[in-house]
């Protein structure tokens, strides 16, 4: 493998320089930075396919951003960077590659991947007299679908219901109102061992009695085979689940919106690929996204990361960005196995401005920790945009008018970034989501952690199958 050996973060030297460098950072405030610099907006933005970074109310400076780069460059970024597109087992801990990005590869996608995108073209056009499809699966096989159906719904020529709890209510729902005969029952699981959508899926099965249909999305071909699926759709083990959004997981939004539809999406995460590959860092916004985030978490003590879009559409964005972020970098140990002594993926959460605005913004502003944002704006409408702009600079400005009694200053100086899209469909989507896939990438880099492994979910669902066991005295 052509990965690098390098040292860790911390014995890195940009990491001593900015750790030094945040004492700077201390008594600085966005206010002074934007009534020093009239062209600090300007200066602080990178344009990529399909959306544009503005992280001017970021705490930063020309110095940071080259010191961020230069720990890029010292934990190997760039060999990292080959690797994961040379197709390297940079999985280490299960042995495998991580090609997620060959899914949209288009002309450049492997055989099997074109085969598969041409046979979900050719299912989908057969669905004639479908009228929902009820897609289970969890996690990676539920929330990249749900998110891509939910942002595009009122394109969708075929109602689609997603069920992803165990809790047969969740199941009950999705099947609420259908005729079984025009039913197709979409089981998605990668492994197709997971509790949940099994059963979800056995008692969907029962509900269509022969009638409907049942495909599957797997790669575990037999086991789906021998649950009854009449078609099955693959996966393979170079995907990630929560890198699977660009795949057969996707079947249900293919069928629903149409092929050309699910193509754009691809298109616009391929265009993201290309800028992730060729941008240099300062304009990379995948690697700014990482690098701020890592300064946030890192050097300015941040916890937690707010995830604010300004539009109704991509209100699943936070659900979609917490597994992604969470569960590829909120790890403990480093790629050798030794404890890590500094800090890894931040909670991430959010929900839909400006809904979120009178719930938990009250915090944002005046509480006793400064949670970074990322807006994401795509002018949905004058009243959203203006929004998102009024709480990005309430949070970087505030405002320390004396007259006013404490409880009614706002301290300012909280971070954020601002992502427009300059509109949202397939492509402005695939594009957003693959620019948080390289992200997670590099802070895994920066990090030192295999990104694509999830091994810490693993004993919660074991004990629950111990406690069910002995609940039920089997
Ligand atoms: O339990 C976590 C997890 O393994 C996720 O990583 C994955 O996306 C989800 O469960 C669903 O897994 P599967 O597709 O194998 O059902």
């Amino acid at each position: 493998m052509s990965t690098p050996t390098t040292l860790p973060p911390t014995e890195c030297p940009a990491w001593a320089k900015l750790t030094a460098h945040a004492e700077g950072w201390r008594d600085t405030h966005l206010a002074g930075l934007f009534r020093d610099d009239a062209q600090r907006g300007a200066h602080f933005s990178a344009q990529a396919p399909g959306l544009l970074l503005d992280y001017s109310r970021q705490r930063v400076g020309a110095l940071t951003l080259r010191l961020l780069a230069q720990l890029a460059a010292e934990r190997g970024f760039e060999a990292w960077r080959r690797a994961l597109f040379a197709g390297e087992p940079i999985n280490i801990t299960e042995g495998r590659a991580v090609r997620h990005s060959a899914l949209r590869a288009g002309d450049a996608a492997p055989p099997e991947v074109r085969e598969t995108l041409a046979r979900m073209r050719a299912l989908a056009a057969g669905l004639r007299g479908v009228r929902r499809i009820v897609h289970l699966g969890t996690g990676g096989s539920d929330l990249g679908a749900r998110l891509l159906m939910d942002t595009l719904r009122e394109r969708a020529a075929i109602e689609v219901r997603f069920a992803a709890n165990i809790d047969p209510l969740d199941l009950a729902r999705a099947l609420e109102g259908a005729d079984p005969a025009a039913t197709l029952v979409l089981a998605v699981s990668k492994t197709f061992t997971t509790a949940e959508t099994l059963a979800n899926a056995r008692a969907a099965k029962a509900w269509l009695a022969g009638r409907g249909l049942i495909f599957a999305v797997t790669a575990n071909d037999a086991a789906a085979r021998a649950f009854g699926a009449t078609e099955v759709l693959p996966m393979w083990d170079w995907v990630g689940g929560r890198f699977s959004v660009w795949s057969a997981a996707s079947f249900s939004a293919l069928a629903a919106l149409g092929p050309d539809v699910f193509d754009e999406f691809l298109a616009g995460a391929r265009e993201m690929d290309r800028h992730f590959l060729e941008a240099p860092p300062e304009k990379n916004v995948p690697v700014l996204l990482a690098l701020l985030g890592a300064w946030n978490v890192n050097f300015l003590g941040a916890a937690t990361h707010c995830v604010l879009p300004y539009a109704h559409a991509l209100r699943l964005l936070p659900a979609y960005l917490q597994q992604l972020e969470m569960e590829s970098n909120g790890k403990r140990v480093d790629r050798e196995g030794c404890a890590l002594a500094y800090a890894t993926a931040p909670v991430v959460w959010g929900a839909e401005g400006t809904v979120s605005q009178h719930s938990f913004h009250q915090l944002l502003h005046q509480g006793t920790q400064a949670v970074p944002a990322d807006f994401i704006v795509a002018g949905v409408s004058a009243e959203l945009d203006a929004n998102a702009e009024a709480q990005a600079r309430a949070l970087a400005f505030g405002t320390d008018d004396p007259a006013l009694p404490a409880y009614r200053r706002y301290p300012g100086n909280r971070p954020s970034n601002t992502l427009r899209l300059a509109r949202i469909d397939a492509r402005a989507l695939g594009a957003l989501l693959a620019a948080y896939e390289h992200k997670v990438f590099v802070q895994g880099v920066l990090w030192n952690v295999n990104s694509f492994d999830q091994w810490g979910v693993e004993l919660g669902k074991q004990l629950a199958s111990e406690i069910l066991k002995q609940q039920r005295g089997t």
